[in-house]
């Protein structure tokens, strides 16, 4: 049997976005298609999904896994801060829906070789798209102290950013960082090898992945363009995973006058979901909708 990424606040999601019988919608991170079901199965015959995502891999994953529900819908390799060409280029001039679930898939994470997980061995890659962009490796192994410390402060909020830094610097002397558990062991030591709760390359990791991906970037433009391929009334919904990317978020849901907030008070994950699915901990889903 497959294994498929499980969607995260699956019913709030679907609710909030107002989803029903006949809507067009975009699943900007289509991922392995686990939201991309559900909303295949509420639109029907009169409805239509576009899914957008950077990584291949998932594309295709979602593919088999939507397939076998609807022809109704059409996947796009890309990014979502293109969301205005992306649907032109289909001939889509606005959507009822918009929904974008931020972060990595089980897949990306699931699997060594993409880099992103600290749990198991791979190489520094960490590119959602692996047809482009910088790897990992070239900035752990590139980047002068100062700039990499800047990164592990400003997109991990890591407190230790500094040292290290100078600890990746002084390792690559000797050394180049070649794999995903060798930089997590430069990480580990500077926190002396204590283990809590939380690995300690949690937020090193979590600030290159942003680094490789421009994700910060990507997300201001797609959130400056959602709004003008909306209809009246049309729902945009974030799921974020981080403060970083929720403050983003909320920002703009709060200033931008095309929109206006649906709930105000951010939504986020029961105990029993986070309980079936550990993945949930951290979401945080707010939703706007077009005046
Ligand atoms: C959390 S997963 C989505 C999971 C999906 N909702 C599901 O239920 O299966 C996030 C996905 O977004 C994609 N992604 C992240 N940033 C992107 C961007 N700027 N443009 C397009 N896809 C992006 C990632 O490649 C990943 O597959």
């Amino acid at each position: 049997m497959e294994i498929y990424h499980i969607p995260v606040l699956p019913n709030e999601t679907i609710k909030l976005l107002n989803i029903k019988e006949g809507s067009v919608v975009v699943d900007c991170t289509v991922g392995e298609g686990g939201h991309s079901a559900l909303i295949l199965r509420i639109i029907g015959n009169s409805g239509f999904l576009i899914g957008i995502d950077k990584d291949t891999d998932a594309l295709k994953k979602a593919n088999e896994r939507l397939s076998s529900i609807s022809k109704n819908f059409v996947l796009v390799h890309g990014n979502f801060a293109n969301i205005k060409e992306i649907l032109a280029e289909k001939n889509i001039k606005e959507v009822d829906a918009a929904l974008a679930d931020l972060g990595l898939s089980s897949l990306q994470l699931q699997f060594g070789e993409r880099g992103f997980s600290f749990m198991n061995e791979g190489p520094l890659d960490m590119r959602m798209d692996k047809s482009k962009g910088i790897t990992a490796y070239a900035i752990v192994n590139g980047f002068d102290e100062s700039n990499l410390s800047d990164i592990f402060y400003f997109y991990g909020e890591e407190r230790r950013a500094r040292a290290i830094a100078s600890a990746i610097v002084r390792y690559r002397k000797t050394k180049k960082i070649e794999t995903t558990t060798e930089l997590a062991n430069i990480v580990g030591k500077i926190y002396g090898g204590k283990r809590g709760r939380i690995n300690p390359a949690t937020k090193v990791f979590q600030a290159l992945r942003i680094a490789v991906n421009g994700e910060l970037e990507d997300l201001k433009k797609f959130l400056s363009d959602i709004p003008d391929v909306l209809i009246t009334s049309g729902r945009v919904g974030v799921i974020s995973y981080h403060s970083l990317e929720d403050r983003l978020v909320k920002n703009a849901f709060r200033s931008d006058p095309r929109l206006k907030r649906i709930n105000k008070k951010v939504i986020r994950p029961e105990a029993d979901e986070i309980e079936r699915n550990r993945r949930s901990r951290s979401a945080k889903l707010r939703v706007a909708e077009k005046i």
